[in-house]
């Protein structure tokens, strides 16, 4: 193997800069040749590549987005698309391909693994949905922005003696919300794996009001059903009912776009550090993920058939904690 090519795919995570980065420099350690791919598969598609060198990845570290871009390309799921994506791999001479992003990205990765190109994947998605990894980079910058927020509305709901319900990113995953909800002591979390009665949730709200609580925070993820406006909804419909006022926040994108924290750094740095060195010991097809610590591989159509579950001990210490 002599040359690679790097891409990011997908919703854009903080830490994806430092995964380029360590791609590069470990790539070029290894005596790669190193090439950036613009705006993920659709980059690809057009062959837009670029040779990266070492200074080239200079002062990205500590920023957050990627300096490659990201995009979604719905078209990448056709055959057809991607033999046009082999051909430009080809026309570059490229040997191997590390596909930086979420569960759609790794989807794509492994559809091309799976026409016969050496692809290794890097777990990279703010949701924390991605089967094989206990922690995707971007999760811990985007929990540590999503409660920075929470702190702040329980602040001003208090004042109010409010109810506050915060919406979270997360697409079909309740992880962020769990999360969030446990470390930014909420006193009730809505996440898409659990049902939800709104009729339960201003329920828990009245309740912490009767313990005396101040105010209530409610994390809901946005896959939840209902959703935020939903349970709002419910809720003013019944405010006299009910006998508390309540307000919505949609946290949205300022969680995808911080700074990486520590850990992401460190995550990023040992993840596309370790996608190299798979090329580098002849492997190919797999997810680099972290487990209990350690870097671990896992193969491709497993990542793209596993369903990551909730932890249900975690559940059950935020329903604790809420007291
Ligand atoms: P993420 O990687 O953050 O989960 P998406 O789900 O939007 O983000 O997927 C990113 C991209 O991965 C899609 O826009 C598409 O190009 C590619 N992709 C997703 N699913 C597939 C699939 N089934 N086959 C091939 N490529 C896919
Ligand atoms: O996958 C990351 C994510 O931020 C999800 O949490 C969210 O549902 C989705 O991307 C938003 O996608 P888009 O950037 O295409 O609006």
């Amino acid at each position: 193997m002599k040359r690679i090519a790097v891409l990011t795919s997908g919703g854009d995570a903080p830490g994806m800069n430092a995964a380029i980065r360590a791609v590069v420099r470990a790539g070029l350690e290894k005596g790669y040749e190193v090439f950036g791919v613009e705006q993920g598969y659709t980059g690809l598609i057009a062959g837009r590549f670029r040779p990266l060198g070492a200074r080239d990845v200079g002062g990205i570290l500590q920023r957050g987005g990627t300096m490659l871009g990201s995009a979604r390309c719905p078209e990448f799921k056709e055959h057809d698309v991607r033999l046009k994506a082999l051909h430009e791999l080809g026309a570059k001479g490229i040997d191997g391909l590390v596909v930086i992003g979420g569960n759609g990205s790794q989807t794509g990765a492994n559809a091309l693994s799976a026409m016969g190109f050496p692809v290794v994947g890097v777990a990279s998605t703010i949701d924390n949905d991605l089967y094989g990894t206990d922690v995707s980079i971007g999760v811990d910058t985007a929990l540590n922005i999503a409660l920075e927020n929470i702190d702040r509305l329980k602040v001003t709901a208090s004042s109010h003696r409010r109810a506050m319900l915060v919406e979270v990113m997360g697409r079909d995953c309740g992880y962020l919300a769990l999360m969030a909800g446990i470390a930014g002591g909420a006193e009730a979390v809505v996440i898409p794996e659990c049902e939800t009665d709104p009729e339960i949730v201003a329920t828990e709200i009245r309740r912490a009001y009767a313990r005396g609580k101040p105010h209530a925070i409610v994390v809901v993820a946005e896959g939840a059903k209902p959703n935020a406006h939903g349970l709002a909804q419910y809720v003013h419909e019944q405010e006299a009912r009910l006998g508390f006022e309540l307000r919505v926040t949609i946290l949205g994108y300022v969680q995808r776009g911080g700074a990486p924290t520590f850990a992401d750094r460190m995550l990023a740095s040992r993840l596309g550090s370790a996608a190299v060195e798979q090329f580098a010991a002849g492997n190919h097809g797999v997810l680099v993920g972290i487990r209990n610590g350690e870097i671990a591989t896992t193969p491709l159509p497993e990542v793209v058939a596993g369903k990551k579950q909730i932890d249900a001990g975690l559940l059950e210490l935020a329903r604790v904690l809420a007291k």
